[in-house]
């Protein structure tokens, strides 16, 4: 009914704007004295978090770009290898899977059957599964060892937004934790992520504030026949994030691509009129990337293509060659995709609800798929 709704035109908007709450609820009781504990983690032992030497990512759909999100991080701080998969696809092509694998499932409804196969078969071969889950008491968290819950809430809008930041911080707490077991970061950089991660909820509620201006560029491009999104490291899962966004909630033909992949086929789309969302890393926090996703800018603006940048507050360099500019707050590098994502699924929204389409019940989608 509206009143669920708090007020809202639908949920997904009363959820698009829990996000901060979301973050903040994922990460409560999990800090203490500025360090990520875990409980959840403590019946591993930190001697068998440390004997880890790879980690498998499971999940479907947004799920599994939070995934692809987490990855860098991962990697970057505790020093373990990391293969996101889609459920469906790891399950059926015979993965190796030794007995130092870690398998981290990923799952906003923890009743999603092709990742629950997929974890199943897993502990079958022998893999130890973490489940990260926003539903207590789920299917998937009940087949795994451990289980660390988001807490963000129920997320009733088929197309996840909330949950997705809730995933990323659960993800990025999960790396920390194992950072410090494996003593792959000093005390002093766990503490400086740790406060970057506490730092967040609020700079969604700062990147929030876009939302009037996401909006006029939504009834803008209701006409769009495609939409592309480029990102790079950290902002091509997110480029993927909101082509798919798009896709779900306004039907229009939508992909994400890495910018550095641009040059080898994606810019043979580009013509004139072309809508392209493009991700920008901070110049100052990757001074070496920024400079490369300016140029692939310039190339296809160049090319006529009209474009939109989501770019950090006091970028400079982006400003002569973009149409349209959305800031988000200055965040680490790694940060960033819990600001980028915002807009991309204010976007989506805005642009449906111009059409006027269901937001919360997008054609064709089940907000859990219970059958392979
Ligand atoms: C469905 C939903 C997606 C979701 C995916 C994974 O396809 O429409 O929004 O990302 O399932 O769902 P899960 O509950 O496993 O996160």
């Amino acid at each position: 009914s509206a009143s669920d709704k708090g007020g809202w035109s639908s949920f997904m908007a009363k959820e698009v704007s829990e996000q901060p709450d979301a973050v903040a609820n994922t990460l409560r009781g999990r800090i203490v004295d500025g360090v990520v504990v875990i409980p959840e983690l403590a019946e591993f032992g930190d001697e068998a978090l440390a004997r880890i030497r790879r980690i498998v990512i499971i999940a479907c759909g947004t799920a599994a770009y939070a995934g692809q999100v987490a990855k860098y991080a991962i990697e970057k701080w505790a020093k373990v290898p990391v293969d996101v998969e889609l459920s469906h696809e790891f399950r059926y092509r015979d993965p190796v899977i030794e007995n130092d694998t870690l398998v981290v499932s990923i799952s906003q409804s923890g009743e999603t059957m092709d990742t629950l196969m997929a974890v199943k078969y897993a502990r079958e071969a022998g893999a130890v599964a973490i489940s990260i889950c926003n539903t207590q008491g789920a299917t998937i968290p009940r087949e795994s060892n451990a289980v660390i819950y988001t807490h963000a809430g129920p997320e009733v809008a088929v197309a996840s937004t909330k949950a997705f930041v809730a995933q990323i911080a659960a993800l990025y707490l999960f790396a920390l934790h194992l950072a410090r077991v494996r003593g792959t970061l000093g005390s002093a950089e766990l503490l400086e992520h740790t406060a970057e991660l506490q730092a967040i909820p609020e700079k969604i509620a700062t990147t929030l504030l876009q939302g009037d201006a996401v909006r006029q560029l939504a009834t803008w491009m209701t006409d769009s026949r495609a939409v592309l999104f480029l990102g790079r490291h950290v902002g091509f899962p997110i480029a993927l994030e909101g082509a798919l966004k798009l896709k779900e909630l306004a039907y229009i033909h939508a992909e994400g691509f890495a910018a550095g992949e641009l040059k080898h086929g994606p810019i043979a789309l580009i013509e004139p009129g072309q809508p392209v969302f493009v991700v920008v890393p901070s110049p100052r926090g990757s001074a070496h990337l920024h400079p490369k996703v300016v140029s692939n800018i310039q190339e296809i603006r160049a090319r006529g293509a009209r474009v939109i940048v989501i770019a950090e507050q006091g970028d400079a360099a982006v400003l002569p060659f973009a149409d349209t500019v959305i800031h988000i707050p200055l965040a680490a590098p790694l940060f960033e995709p819990l600001l980028a994502v915002v807009p991309l699924q204010l976007f989506a929204m805005e642009l449906a609800t111009a059409k006027g389409l269901d937001v919360d019940q997008p054609r064709n989608l089940a907000k859990s798929v219970t059958v392979e």
